[in-house]
Formats: C-alpha cells, sequence, structure tokens
C-alpha cells in the first residue's frame, strides 16, 4: 500500500518534470530549469530512499510483513514429526490398547446400542447412561477438521505449574497444532510465557473458569472430564438452562456460564481408566474413603499420547520438598499444601511422567 502510493506520487513527479521540459522554451533560464531537474532528481533519489528505508524498517518490525512484502519463505523451525511415533513409543506402558476407542463420547455409543462399561466414574459410564445421554443430545463429538486433515500433529500440553514464569514460551506454544490447557488456568496477561493458542481445554465443573469468553479461542473445545453424575447434570443444567444445582460439589460451580453448546465434548472416560491403571497403577476399584485419582494433567497427557503424533508437555512438575512456600501455579500464589486432600499422589505422578520422558514418548520443554 505504502509502497503503491508512494509510486503513485514520484510518477505524478516525473510527469510534472517532463512538463516542465516541454513548456521550457525560453532560452533565457536554462540554468535554472537544469538546477530543477537536478534538485528534482536528488529529491525523487532522497524520497525512494526514505520509502525503501520505512519499507524495511517496517517489515523488519512486523515479520508477518516481511513475508507479505518480500516473499521471503515462511522459515519455521518445526520439529520432526513421525506419524504414530508417540502411540507406538508409549506402547510400552499402555500395552496394546485398542486404538478403536474415540477420544469424545457420542450419542450413538448410548442411544441405539448401551455400550457397557465396566466401570463408574470417573473411569466408565456405569450408571451414569441416562444423565450422559441428555448431555450427548445436545453437545458434539467431532474432532475439527483442522485436527483431522493433519497428518502428522504436534501437540503440546501446558500445565499450570509456576515453571512456566518467565519462561518465554509462548511463541513456542503458539506454534503446536494442538495446544491443550487444563482447567482454569488463564491465558490474559500470561500470553508472553504460555502462549494465547487454545485448542482443547480439560475441565470439570468445579475447575471451569467463570469466564471462559476471555479466557479461550471461539473455537477451544471444552472438553468435560467427569468425576460424578453430578456433572453431567451440571453442564445440562447450563446448557439447557434448566434449574441450577448448588449441591454435591465441592467447590461452588459457575451458575451462568457463556459457552456455546457446540464448542462443548465430554470426554472417554477410557483416559482415566488407562491414566490411573497404566500410569499410576491404582486399583480400578477402591473403598470411597481412598478414592485416589490422576490429576488433569496427567490425564491430558494420555489423551494427547492418543491423539498426537509428537507431543510436548510444558509447565508440569512441583516445587521441590524444601521448597513449600513456591506457589504451585503460575497464575495464583497456592502451595503444595492445597494438594494434601486432593486425592491425587503427586510423587507418584512425577515418577510416570519421568518414564514416559525416559522412554521418549513425551518431550519437556521446561524443567522436569
Ligand atoms: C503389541 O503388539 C506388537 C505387534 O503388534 C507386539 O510386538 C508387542 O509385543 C505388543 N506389546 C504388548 C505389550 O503386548
Ligand atoms: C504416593 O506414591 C509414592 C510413590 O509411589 C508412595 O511411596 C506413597 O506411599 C504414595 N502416597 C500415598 C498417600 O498413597
Ligand atoms: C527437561 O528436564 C530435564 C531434567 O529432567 C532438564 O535437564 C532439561 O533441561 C529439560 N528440558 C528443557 C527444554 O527445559
Amino acid at each position: 500500500m505504502l509502497a503503491l502510493k508512494r509510486s503513485g506520487a514520484s510518477a505524478e513527479a516525473s510527469t510534472e518534470v517532463a512538463r516542465g521540459s516541454r513548456d521550457d522554451s525560453s532560452p533565457q533560464e536554462p540554468c535554472y530549469l537544469r538546477n530543477m531537474i537536478s534538485k528534482c532528481r536528488w529529491k525523487l533519489l532522497a524520497m525512494l530512499a526514505f520509502v525503501l528505508v520505512v519499507m524495511v524498517w517496517y517489515s523488519i518490525s512486523r515479520e508477518d510483513r516481511y513475508i507479505e512484502l518480500f516473499y521471503f519463505p515462511i522459515l519455521e523451525k518445526k520439529e520432526p514429526c513421525l506419524q504414530g511415533e508417540a502411540e507406538r513409543k508409549v506402547s510400552k506402558l499402555f500395552g496394546n490398547y485398542s486404538q478403536e476407542q474415540p477420544i469424545f463420547l457420542q450419542l450413538k455409543d448410548y442411544f441405539w446400542v448401551k455400550t457397557p462399561s465396566a466401570y463408574e466414574l470417573p473411569y466408565g459410564t456405569k450408571g451414569s447412561e441416562d444423565l450422559l445421554l441428555r448431555v450427548l443430545a445436545i453437545t458434539s463429538y467431532s474432532i475439527p477438521e483442522s485436527i483431522q486433515r493433519l497428518k502428522c500433529r504436534r501437540c503440546v500440553v501446558v500445565g499450570n505449574g509456576h515453571r512456566l514464569r518467565n519462561s518465554l514460551l509462548g511463541e513456542a506454544i503458539n506454534k503446536y497444532d494442538v495446544v491443550i490447557r487444563l482447567n482454569n488456568a488463564p491465558v490474559a496477561g500470561y500470553e508472553g510465557d504460555v502462549g494465547s493458542k487454545t485448542t482443547m481445554r480439560l475441565f470439570y465443573p468445579e475447575s471451569a473458569h467463570f469466564n471462559p469468553k476471555v479466557e479461550d479461542n471461539p473455537d477451544t473445545l471444552l472438553v468435560l472430564v467427569a468425576f460424578k453424575a453430578m456433572d453431567f447434570h451440571w453442564i445440562e443444567s447450563i446448557l439447557s438452562d434448566k434449574k441450577r444445582v448448588r449441591k454435591g460439589f465441592w467447590k461452588q460451580p459457575p451458575l451462568i456460564w457463556d459457552v456455546n453448546p457446540k464448542q462443548i465434548r465430554i470426554l472417554n472416560p477410557f483416559f482415566m481408566e488407562i491414566a490411573a491403571d497404566k500410569l499410576l497403577r491404582l486399583p480400578m476399584q477402591q473403598p470411597h474413603k481412598i478414592k485416589q485419582k490422576p490429576t488433569t494433567g496427567l490425564l491430558a497427557i494420555t489423551l494427547a499420547l492418543h491423539l498426537c503424533d509428537l507431543v510436548h508437555i510444558a509447565g508440569f512438575g512441583y516445587p521441590d520438598a524444601q521448597n513449600k512456600k513456591e506457589s504451585i501455579h503460575y497464575y495464583e500464589q497456592i502451595t503444595i499444601k492445597s494438594m494434601a486432600w486432593s486425592g491425587h499422589n503427586v510423587s507418584q505422578e512425577a515418577l510416570a511422567i519421568k518414564r514416559m520422558l525416559e522412554i521418549g514418548a513425551v518431550k519437556n520443554l521446561t524443567y522436569f
């Protein structure tokens, strides 16, 4: 645009010069004319040089313009991606489990066929089928076309750990095909360290962000991880605007939640089962009192290993034992003490992640 305008201006200038020389028939002013032309030439040259400098400066200051104006190829240094690599590597841990499992629950598996489930939530759907059916009838299960058409999917799971602070990983994170985030982790105000792209966000009612429009992209998939039947009840009451339920949650979830039902997905509890059984080796049938379960982070890695060909993780890990005062999250000041009654075994999860790093199934972008 700038260049066009400028060349237009210089064309005008040169026609003026031409006209000037044609009009000049009086012999008494040859010197003046010659001076004028050479002056104009200098002016023109100076103007062109100035435009060029401005263009280059502007282009360099804005990388995208650089590409647009000079047609430089996009030299993105992307990690080489090998199809099926994550799955191959992790089969050592997961065994040859069925790849047939859908990522998200589908209405047809509960409406026509009653898919039997061996476990109750969070590891299966046993006993919650009726509530689930009502939720599936008003939500979707599709994986976006933009992800499906990729031959090789590069994914990053962004944990909520304090290690993301001042990491400056934002730009690198935004370059992955799929960016998975967890719970109510904010993006606004932390873009430099955590990026701003969110392909999927895993959450449960108590961990839902109260203002999803601010922290997510319009096409972010909001993936509900159900721990109990009430969680299906909650999402149904929100989406169908039915009477809200307030009891049965350990923390008040949003009562008004501004989301598009098309963004909602229900995660297949199969991934919770795999994370608990294969990664943490938890007993599937636990007495009510114990109730240990994987964190959303470990669940997200499990899901990514199923969905993606390359899995990187950032912001995983908790402060060292001697660093009890350090916050565990990048966005809020809470310490490891708050994990005491969460039902998560942090040291056991660390061992599981270490194992996955060792066999090369995942790679860490922050210290782990
Ligand atoms: C998984 O299947 C492959 C061949 O399909 C086999 O070589 C491997 O031993 C199997 N792994 C397990 C844990 O069963
Ligand atoms: C957590 O896991 C570690 C390592 O597997 C184990 O030694 C410890 O007993 C576990 N803690 C609880 C509370 O189960
Ligand atoms: C990954 O973690 C290891 C320690 O386990 C660390 O040495 C390495 O620097 C980390 N990688 C990155 C990119 O931070």
